[in-house]
């Protein structure tokens, strides 16, 4: 891994937690984190939304990010049961994850909605980590580097550079499955991502490029290591706080 670009470990919580557990799970994180007294690399927590101000209180002093899950692209207005990113700022996050594959598929979104919800988390003064990934059917049809191509360019605002904005590759049949593609393959991918990005952004060799998708502490350290892997999106493994810890670790 790079060393030029600060790892960050992302727990994305996904619709998991009432508050007790999710106030167990927070203070956990922050005491693993504090204790550890890393700067060499960034832990974040993604909650629920109705979470997010209650967490980060919670973890206030141990280092640890708090960040969204999704938000709306607009500051406000008539839409009824969406937050918007200036909401979630109010709420003590500083990041949002946009575009994650759950939301492509459960919501409709697309990569110019992506696109919109990155430029309003900059709007709100949040770093927007845009996802990426292709599903099991794109992998197996040879499509997977054309995929996460289109999906970059039209996800990724213009006006983007390293400093504003994580990109995530998640490929989707990876979420939630126990299965991982090799380290081959996610140092491949990643390396296509990068490139990609040159011409998309000036400054594309400083941007952390996160891989998602069964991360776990027992194979953290290899999918970390791999070429161009500057941390990770948790999901499953993120709501338990040794579990968590662990893969922070390994970075
Ligand atoms: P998973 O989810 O770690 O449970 O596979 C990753 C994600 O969706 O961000």
């Amino acid at each position: 891994m790079a060393r030029s670009r600060r790892p960050l470990i992302a727990g994305n919580w996904k619709m998991n937690g009432l508050r007790a557990d999710a106030m167990n799970l927070a203070t956990g994180v922050a005491a693993g984190v504090k204790r550890a007294g890393w700067t060499d690399r960034e832990v974040l927590v993604c909650p629920p939304a109705t979470l997010v101000m209650a967490v980060s209180e919670a973890v206030k002093g141990s280092g640890v990010l708090v960040g969204g899950q999704n938000c709306h692209a607009s500051v406000s207005g008539a839409h009824t049961g969406d937050i918007s990113a200036e909401m979630l700022g109010d709420a003590g996050a500083s990041h949002v994850i946009v575009g994650h594959s759950e939301r492509r598929t459960d919501c409709g979104e697309t990569d110019t909605d992506v696109r919109h919800k990155a430029e309003a988390a900059w709007r709100a003064g949040l770093l927007p980590i845009v996802c990426i990934g292709e599903t099991l059917a794109e992998r197996e049809s040879g499509r997977t580097l054309a995929v996460l191509e289109t999906q970059l360019k039209g996800s990724v605002p213009a006006g983007a550079t390293a400093a504003k904005l994580v990109v995530a590759y998640e490929p989707v049949w990876a979420i939630g499955t126990g299965k991982t593609p090799s380290v081959a393959e996610v140092a491949a991918a990643h390396a296509h991502i990068r490139r990609v990005l040159t011409g998309l952004i000036p400054d594309a060799g400083a941007l952390r490029l996160l891989y998602g998708g069964s991360v776990k502490g027992s194979n953290a350290g290899e999918l970390l290591a791999a070429g161009d892997v500057d941390g990770a999106l948790v999901g499953g493994a993120s709501l338990k706080a040794d579990e968590f810890l662990a893969i922070a670790k390994a970075a």
